[in-house]
């Protein structure tokens, strides 16, 4: 498949990692690292390894889940580059999720006024989401994405390879953000997934998630305008998420989160924008057909406002349709 430039940097699809492997040849680095959480060095790693025939690199292994998306896994991360001896001519490999991705990224970004990384992304979400726009970042206090940079990857790396061992829940998770590009951006695409299942999603369906997300944040890099609209589901979203990791003992993923995050936002769009009632039934209909409901108390209601306030996003209206 033809890789996609994204503001001067290239991401390659089902290329099995060639551009890597020439860079790593290329002996331009000091050092190299791998960051993985505690899943993806033990499923992905070895993967990655045989597939590049690599390893003249230091691992660096967190814990796997949203939860460790904190300043606190970032200060450890950055005690253990320095004392790796990482210098400004190291390379960050991110291999894992957006937890890893963001995470890594930020760090990256951010350890001795930033060093280049690199994204390989081995979830469903990851690799249709997270792998384009250059977004970093990490988790305060529950509420998602508080601190972090715009700082773009000098590649990305989606490899199909990686989805066949994530779990069903985790492909849920990711179908929810390839709804959203069709919902806001590309009605038959939207109709296609409709049409598809979740548990096997194309190669071609992950370049056109990718290719939408990349045509929005090129025209709009830094979400003045057009690129707000890749919220879509994310204010309410990111209260429930940020709700549910502190509340329950086995959180909603991000894709569940947002997912309730499309019905809340499209009923608003009924009073705010063109949506119909017809769209409106369509996309509840369709969603409650893929994604668990969610119950919260109405006593938690201002909570969940207030984690809204605190979103970044809240500035943006919530309610959009592009349909
Ligand atoms: N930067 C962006 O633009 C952007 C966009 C969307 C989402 N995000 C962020 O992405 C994060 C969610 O990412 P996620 O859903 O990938 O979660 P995640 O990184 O937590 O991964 C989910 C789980 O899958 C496991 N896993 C990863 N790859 C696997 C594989 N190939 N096989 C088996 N298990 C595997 C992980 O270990 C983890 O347990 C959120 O923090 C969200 O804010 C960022």
């Amino acid at each position: 498949m033809e890789p996609l430039t994204s503001a001067g940097h290239t991401l390659y699809f089902e290329s099995d990692l060639a551009a890597l492997k020439v860079l790593l040849e290329s002996n331009k680095y000091s050092k190299i690292f791998v960051l993985a959480d505690e899943h993806t060095s033990e499923i992905c790693l070895p993967l990655f390894q045989s597939i590049l025939d690599f390893s003249e690199f230091d691992l660096i292994e967190t814990s796997a889940g949203e939860e460790n998306k904190n300043i606190d896994f970032c200060i450890g991360i950055w005690k253990t580059l320095l004392d790796f001896e990482a210098d400004r001519k190291s390379l960050m490999i991110n291999l894992g999720g957006g937890v890893i991705t963001d995470m890594g990224g930020f760090i990256a970004s951010t350890y001795k006024r930033g060093i280049d990384f690199i994204n390989i992304p081995t979830t469903l979400l990851s690799q249709v989401d997270a792998s384009v726009g250059g977004k970093t970042g990490i988790d305060i206090d529950n509420v998602k994405n508080m601190v972090g940079t715009f700082t773009l990857p000098q590649m990305v790396f989606i490899e199909t390879a990686f989805l066949k061992t994530l779990p069903e829940r985790q492909l849920l998770s990711g179908f929810a953000e390839m709804i959203k590009h069709g919902l806001i951006y590309d009605k038959p695409y939207y109709e296609k997934l409709k049409a598809s299942s979740y548990l096997t999603p194309t190669a071609a369906d992950i370049y056109r998630s990718v290719e939408i997300k990349n045509e929005v944040v090129t025209i709009d890099p830094h979400e003045k305008n057009l690129r707000k609209i890749l919220n879509f589901g994310h204010t309410i979203g990111h209260a429930i998420e940020g709700y549910s990791l502190a509340n329950d003992e086995n959180p909603l993923t991000h894709g569940e989160a947002i997912a309730i995050g499309f019905v809340c936002e499209a009923a608003l769009s009924i009073n705010n924008s063109t949506l119909s009632t017809e769209e409106l039934e369509d996309i509840s209909k369709y969603i409650l057909s893929l994604y668990p409901k969610y119950r919260i108390k109405k006593e938690s209601h201002n909570t969940l406002l207030d984690l809204m306030k605190s979103d970044k996003k809240t500035k943006m209206e919530t309610s959009y349709s592009h349909f």
